[in-house]
């Protein structure tokens, strides 16, 4: 039997939820997934594809170009701690980045067959445990028996001032304005939305991540996870 856990971190966009999970999984030795990449990597095709229409998915279309759509996570070369996105065998991260995918990733995230096939090969990866998850339904659809739960939050005004100040230093036009308004858009669509909506789960612990530093957030989800471990030693 493994020791090893399984660790769903859900929350808000850009509250920092990713840089936890990735350094938490970096502490623990464990595997890290950004389920949001996946997400991105959807709207990405359905983008470059032209299955949206004037800002509306032409669901039918995109239910039946899910087969043709593979998505796969690589160490980068240059960070090792890094997964790229690989979409068709193609490095896509940096595209999956941008305020243009941003603006569309709710709405296809909104597609009840696009989550079912983003659930089942995210429940394959965590099939072993060792895992770190983030994302918005992690903790209730993806892994509902997990170990241990984290619900992270930040005020939006903060929120959007570290997601302004992380567009800029990768050089991605964009105006505070702009990028808290989509926040705000997305946070509404994300936990509205009838399929597996964002939702704070009574066994999650949430963590409020507006006055904490990276640092510190890790060192409270660390000793929750060690004490995890713990009780099931004992
Ligand atoms: O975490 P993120 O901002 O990269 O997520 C991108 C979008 O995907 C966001 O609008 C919410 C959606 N998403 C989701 O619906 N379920 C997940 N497990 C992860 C992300």
């Amino acid at each position: 039997m493994t020791n090893k856990i399984t660790i769903a971190v859900d929350g808000y966009s850009s509250c920092g939820k990713s840089t936890l999970s990735k350094a938490l999984a970096k502490k623990l030795g464990y595997i890290f997934i950004d389920s949001g990449a996946m997400y991105r990597g959807v709207a990405l095709y359905c983008i470059e594809n032209k299955l949206i229409n004037n800002n509306a998915p032409l669901e039918q279309q995109i239910i039946a170009s899910l087969p043709d759509i593979s998505l796969t996570f690589q160490k980068n070369d240059e960070l090792p701690d890094q997964n790229d996105l690989f979409l068709n065998g193609i490095n896509v991260e940096k595209k999956i980045r941008t305020p243009e995918i941003a603006n569309q990733v709710s709405k296809i995230a909104s597609i009840k067959e696009v989550r079912l096939k983003l659930v089942e090969e995210q429940r394959k990866m965590g099939e072993r445990g060792g895992i770190v998850m983030d994302g918005r339904d992690i903790g209730s659809v993806v892994f509902p028996n997990a170990e241990l739960k984290l619900f992270v939050t930040a005020q939006a005004e903060i929120r959007a001032k570290r997601r302004f100040k992380e567009l800029q230093q990768k050089g991605i036009d964009a105006s505070f304005e702009e990028v808290l308004q989509n926040l705000n858009e997305r946070d509404l669509l994300d936990s509205s939305r009838e399929e597996s909506p964002l939702v704070q789960l009574k066994d999650a612990i949430v963590l409020d991540t507006s006055n904490l530093t990276p640092e510190e957030q890790l060192e409270v989800a660390f000793n929750l996870v060690l004490n995890i471990l713990q009780a099931k030693r004992t």
